[in-house]
């Protein structure tokens, strides 16, 4: 990590735990990976209505939405992928500073950029979600019509289609968001909250 020359670090009052204890829950990162239209952004934003009714506090970032802003300067090939992730862990600490349950939605194709993710944020703190969807049915959904775009060479390093996803080898939570309900996937994510006592 690089750091710029002759900045010192503010210590502040109110920390994390002081938030994290005003908020009644802890703060965590919920990293959702998985093909373009996969589900990893209709699921997060499902959970975050959950929890929001449950008086959390919370926030998504998915890519479609920070590459018209933060990382708007940023193309597809791997290397700017990478470096849209960098950024995106980057901010997830401040948020997890902030007391806050951050929901990342991010194609995130490649394990060494996703093991950098990780050192970034933090094991303790990272909840990796592969949102397991065949390529088939992310195909037949094609919600943007991005894949028909792809398959017509009109998209270069499309994921699944002329750029490489890597599934994740041992994801913390696995959905199967090709065959199971929104409903049925929002449970098992805050089943596994509750489980790991950051909500109550
Ligand atoms: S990532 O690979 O860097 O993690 P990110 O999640 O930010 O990708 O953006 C993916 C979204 O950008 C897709 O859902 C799709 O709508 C759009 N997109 C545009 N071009 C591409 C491409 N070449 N590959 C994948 N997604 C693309």
């Amino acid at each position: 990590m690089s750091i710029s020359p002759n900045v010192v670090k503010h210590r502040a009052a109110v920390i994390r735990s002081r938030r994290e204890t005003l908020n009644g829950h802890r703060s965590v990162n919920l990293w959702f990976t998985g093909l373009s239209g996969s589900g990893k952004s209709t699921l997060a934003h499902a959970v975050e209505e959950r929890l929001h009714l449950m008086g959390c506090r919370t926030y998504v970032f998915d890519g479609d939405n920070v590459r018209h802003g933060l990382c708007g300067d940023l193309g597809f090939g791997l290397e700017e992928r990478s470096e849209n992730m960098r950024r995106i862990a980057e901010m997830v600490k401040l948020f997890l500073d902030g007391g806050v349950i951050s929901l990342t939605a991010f194609i995130s194709p490649l394990h060494a950029d996703r093991q950098r993710v990780q050192e970034i944020i933090g094991a303790e703190d990272l909840i990796e979600v592969y949102c397991n969807c065949p390529l088939e049915i992310c195909e037949e959904r094609d919600v943007k019509g991005l894949y028909k775009k792809a398959r017509r060479g009109e998209i270069k390093n499309y994921t699944g289609i002329s750029s490489p996803y890597e599934a994740p080898s041992n994801p913390d939570i696995e959905i199967d968001t090709g065959h199971k309900t929104l409903r049925e996937c929002v449970k098992r994510i805050v089943d596994e909250l509750k489980e790991r006592d950051i909500i109550f």
